[in-house]
């Protein structure tokens, strides 16, 4: 298969990046929803990402373009393992930054959380026990299962990812064996986050990679320079603008420093940064 080379565009401030972002998922659901399946599914990650998404529905109206809510399906690229209303859920930040905006109509059950009844069963166990264990991988298989019910063909749309200053994207962390996972399994669980919460679900990286059409990998801030820095090569020179954003197409450094890096799915590869994740500490 030939991989599609990246695209990084840089918003000038991190004020800016949200606009960047918003306009990209819309021209993509709208390829989606009307031009090829009339429908949209999406994978959302946590962290910082769900605030960038608030300006999501400004986006289509300053496109003109009819959203058609009603064809998107919402996953989570990962989840941490925690009651819907816990602050630490990726999908009450998803909806506090998002999905509850009155101007998104997305029906409440094509939006995809993991099984509360299995989370509860998971709360009693204290300890990384074998009991701990099954409960987990149940609830990443449990979730695999909702996909598989979507998904025409097997294929995902679009994944919109974080990535952490240690280089890791969903829950996939540099140097941990999920890394390494080949057993065709679409979510993995982990119950060794070096990112707390510890207990999490994770799209997997064959999954990202081979049944993900588009991805977006996206971050903001001094803290994610040194990750920049080292996937890609510098075939170009970046230097600030005052507005708006710039468009690049680098290499990427092979093999792939960190496991952000390691994505490269179908269709397209989409890199969305703001400028102090281009210079870092000045
Ligand atoms: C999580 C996220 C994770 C996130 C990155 C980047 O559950 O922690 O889904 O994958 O996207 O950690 O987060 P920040 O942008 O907050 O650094």
């Amino acid at each position: 298969m030939v991989r599609p080379s990246p695209e990084l565009l840089v918003a000038s401030t991190k004020a800016e990046l949200p606009s960047v972002l918003c306009n990209w998922i819309a021209l993509m659901a709208s390829k989606a929803i009307d031009g090829e399946r009339n429908k949209f599914t999406i994978a959302l990650s946590g962290g910082s990402l769900p605030k960038f998404l608030s300006s999501l529905s400004d986006a289509f109206q300053k496109l003109n373009v009819d959203p058609k809510w009603d064809r998107w399906y919402v996953f989570l690229a990962d989840e941490r393992c925690v009651p819907i209303d816990d602050d630490d859920s990726n999908l009450k930040s998803i909806h506090d930054n998002f999905l509850n905006d009155a101007e998104v109509k997305i029906p409440q059950n094509q939006i995809y959380g993991i099984n509360q009844e299995l989370v509860g069963k998971l709360m009693k166990e204290e300890d990384d026990n074998g009991d701990s264990k099954t409960i987990l991988d149940d609830i990443a298989s449990h979730y695999e299962k909702k996909m598989k019910n979507v998904l025409d063909d097997d294929v995902l749309d679009l994944a919109v990812l974080g990535f952490g200053p240690d280089g890791h994207t969903c829950s996939l962390f540099p140097d941990h064996a999920l890394l390494d996972d080949k057993s065709g399994r679409w979510v993995l669980s982990i119950a060794d986050s070096p990112k707390p919460p510890p207990r999490r679900i994770t799209l997997s990286l064959p999954f990202l990679n081979d049944l993900t059409r588009n991805v977006i990998v996206c971050g903001a801030g001094a803290s994610k320079f040194p990750i920049i820095d080292a996937v890609f090569e510098k075939n170009f020179d970046y230097s600030k603008q005052e507005t708006g954003f710039q468009s690049f197409h680098p290499k990427m450094v092979s093999p792939p420093p960190y496991p952000c890096s390691m994505v490269v799915p179908k269709d397209s590869l989409t890199w969305i940064v703001d400028s102090d994740a281009m210079v870092g500490e000045k």
